[in-house]
């Protein structure tokens, strides 16, 4: 069982799709949400890896079912989302998880490379909220998009990715603002490096550049995945019932910056 401060009943009941849910930090969530009695839908693209990640948390005592579909193609999105909902009910949480990410610079990136982070992260989560919409319990959903530090804090190698996420941080205000009359909250949860994932394995090949990272992150260390589950169990309750248009931070003051560095001895120059 995931170790979390929130009670081991607390989503109880609830229906719960997570796209991008069937590895890394979402599974993390997927599993968090399981163990606190929700019945979880995971989808991504390989449908056997989502019906393993499926066993995996049935295999923990929750109830849960793989989703094969691409959040780029809004038709597999519907069908996904209408078979989840078929299965267990219409949805009190969303998650909108699923990205795509590789370091280039812009120079050395194609314009489908391009064009395949912004579909991936911004416009499959349009598609997810969109076609979800008609399919939540309503008032009372809470929809999560998982965004990153790149919305907030440029990075070189990462054109893509941070202008996908700046656009899903600025997605979600309006969506908040336009939903939020029927009930229906949505947030941001942005994760700094959370160690033990695909993502940071892409972004630290090796040892020293891990190093380096942690240097310039206030907490000094990379997060875990429970660290972000835990966010989002605050998401899902009653405890943010008052909270929407939201960008919560979850990266151990990486997006502070530290231009400064260890060097300064934190003096002023
Ligand atoms: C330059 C690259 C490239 C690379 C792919 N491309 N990798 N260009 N450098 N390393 C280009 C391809 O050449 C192609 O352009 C275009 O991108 C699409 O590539 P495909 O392989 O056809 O796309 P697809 O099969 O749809 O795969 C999407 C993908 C892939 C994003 C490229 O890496 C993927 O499926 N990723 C999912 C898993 C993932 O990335 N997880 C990490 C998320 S972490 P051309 O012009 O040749 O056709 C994250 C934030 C981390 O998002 C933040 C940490 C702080
Ligand atoms: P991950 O393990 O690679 O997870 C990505 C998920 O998205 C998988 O379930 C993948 O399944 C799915 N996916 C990818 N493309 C898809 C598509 N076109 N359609 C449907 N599903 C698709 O990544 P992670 O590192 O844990 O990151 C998870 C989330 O956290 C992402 O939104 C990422 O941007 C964010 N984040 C991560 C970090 C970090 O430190 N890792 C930091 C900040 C933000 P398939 O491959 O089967 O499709």
């Amino acid at each position: 069982m995931t170790r979390s401060v929130f009670r081991p009943d607390l989503l109880r009941g609830k229906s719960v799709f997570i796209a991008g849910g069937t590895s890394g930090i979402n599974l993390g969530i997927a599993e968090a949400y399981a163990d606190a009695g929700a019945s979880v839908a995971i989808a991504g693209r390989d449908a056997e890896k989502a019906e393993n990640a499926a066993n995996h948390l049935r295999g923990r005592g929750g109830e849960a079912i793989g989703v094969s579909l691409d959040v780029r193609d809004y038709a597999s999105v519907e069908a996904g989302l209408e078979l989840a909902r078929n299965r267990f009910g219409e949805f009190d949480i969303v998650i909108s998880g699923a990205a795509g990410n590789f370091l280039a610079p812009a120079l050395g990136m194609s314009a489908n490379g391009f064009r395949t982070v912004i579909d991936i992260d911004l416009n499959g989560t349009f598609n997810i909220f969109r076609a979800a919409y008609a399919l939540l319990r309503k008032p009372g959903a809470s929809l999560i998009a998982i965004s990153a530090g790149q919305a907030t804090n440029p990075m070189m190698f990462q054109a893509h990715v941070c202008a996908a996420k700046a656009g899903i941080n600025m997605l979600v205000k309006v969506l908040a603002m336009e939903w939020g009359p029927a009930g229906v909250r949505v947030n941001v949860i942005s994760p700094g490096p959370i160690g033990g994932t695909e993502g940071m394995a892409r972004l630290t090949p090796t040892a020293e550049e891990e190093a380096s990272w942690k240097a310039r992150i206030a907490l000094r260390d990379f997060g875990q995945k429970s660290d972000v589950s835990e966010m989002a169990m605050f998401l899902a309750s009653d405890a943010s019932a008052y909270v929407t248009g939201s960008i919560f931070q979850c990266d151990g003051g990486w997006t502070l910056g530290n231009s400064s560095g260890e060097t300064l001895g934190g003096e002023a120059r």
